[in-house]
């Protein structure tokens, strides 16, 4: 099936930036849904083209005809009409997404394809209710999504095999870097790396081994630095699977290996240290440098994107 309307329900952080993924392909046209009659439905999508047109990654003119190929409705029907793909971005609540999936499927096409944005959520109990789970599909964006490449196409139990490929040729034609995820497994593939590292980041904090500051410093400016080109397992080639083994034996054993979250994480919940938003979390941040960390991170993203292969 030839992707090219595609309806978003939820008008969100997410689902505005997909809306913006979406429609800066010239041959998709997008509906937003939500329930919420808005002022403006497209002020995020507005900002984030904002930013772009700052750092030189869009044009003005670009911009107008993003816009002009999406559209907004609270009416679910008038979103779903001719919907090839539809995308949900609703809150992460398993009732409310299998419902939503569950209400929709009798007013979309037959062959319409239903994915879920879900961070963490099993994929096969989102398409729970639904009569045709062949069809459900995860698709998971990374934020923001109009920048950020990786899309993690995610097979539930059910979902057949020509949808997978359908969804992961779509985001392709479209310039995203979607990897299949074969397994419906917490936290997918991307995530299942990134929380392995967060757990042996915080279990050095904690053991006192380097400050949260360190930490990122080792990350940004050694490891971090080559992995935009030189993919871990890669590195493990390149290196010798023979001295990889060698360190794993050696290393392994003195690794976090905790099942349960981070203690100091706990305390500093506790103690209402939420990060950027209460101004501390792991480091005291100011207003001024929680917005130019969220600014200076876009800005970087557009640059590293624009030489991606
Ligand atoms: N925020 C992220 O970084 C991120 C990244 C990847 C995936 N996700 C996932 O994307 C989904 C949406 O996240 P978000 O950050 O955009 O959330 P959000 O809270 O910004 O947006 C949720 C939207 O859903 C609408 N909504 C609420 N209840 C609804 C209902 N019962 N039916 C229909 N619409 C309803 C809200 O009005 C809102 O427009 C979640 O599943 C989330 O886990 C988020």
């Amino acid at each position: 099936m030839d992707i090219k309307k595609i309806a978003v329900l939820g008008s969100g952080l997410m689902g505005s930036g997909l809306c913006l993924a979406f429609a800066r392909d010239e041959h998709t046209s997008v509906a937003l849904r939500s329930r919420a009659k808005k002022q403006d439905p497209f002020a995020g999508v507005r900002s984030a083209m904002d930013i772009l047109i700052a750092n030189d990654a869009m044009t003005g003119g670009e911009a107008d005809a993003i816009l002009s190929r999406m559209s907004f409705t609270d009416d679910m029907e008038t979103a779903l009409d001719g919907a090839d793909l539809v995308v949900e971005c609703v809150p992460e609540h398993m009732e409310i997404k299998q419902n939503l999936f569950r209400d929709i499927e009798p007013l979309v096409r037959d062959d319409a394809i239903l994915a879920t944005n879900t961070s963490v959520m099993s994929v096969t109990e989102i398409a729970g209710k639904t009569r045709k789970k062949d069809r459900v599909v995860g698709t998971h964006f990374w934020n923001p999504p109009y920048l950020i490449p990786l899309v993690e196409v995610v097979k539930g139990d059910e979902t057949s095999l020509d949808v997978m490929d359908t969804v992961y040729d779509y985001l392709r034609k479209i310039g995203k870097k979607p990897v299949k995820c074969m397994k419906d497994v917490q936290g997918f593939i991307a995530n299942r790396l990134q929380h392995a590292i967060w757990r042996e980041a915080l279990y050095m904090v904690e053991a006192g081994i380097a400050d949260a500051a360190t930490v990122d410093e080792a990350l940004r400016y050694g490891p971090g630095l080559r992995w935009p080109h030189l993919g871990i397992l890669e590195n493990v080639d390149m290196v010798g699977t023979d001295l990889a083994l060698d360190i794993q034996r050696g290393v392994l054993p003195y690794l976090a290996d905790n099942k349960a979250p981070s203690k100091l994480l706990e305390t500093l919940v506790a103690e209402g240290k939420l990060g950027f938003k209460t101004g501390e979390g792991y480091q005291k941040w100011t207003p001024e440098q929680a917005d130019e960390r969220n600014r200076a991170l876009r800005e970087y993203l557009i640059k590293a994107t624009k030489d991606l292969k």
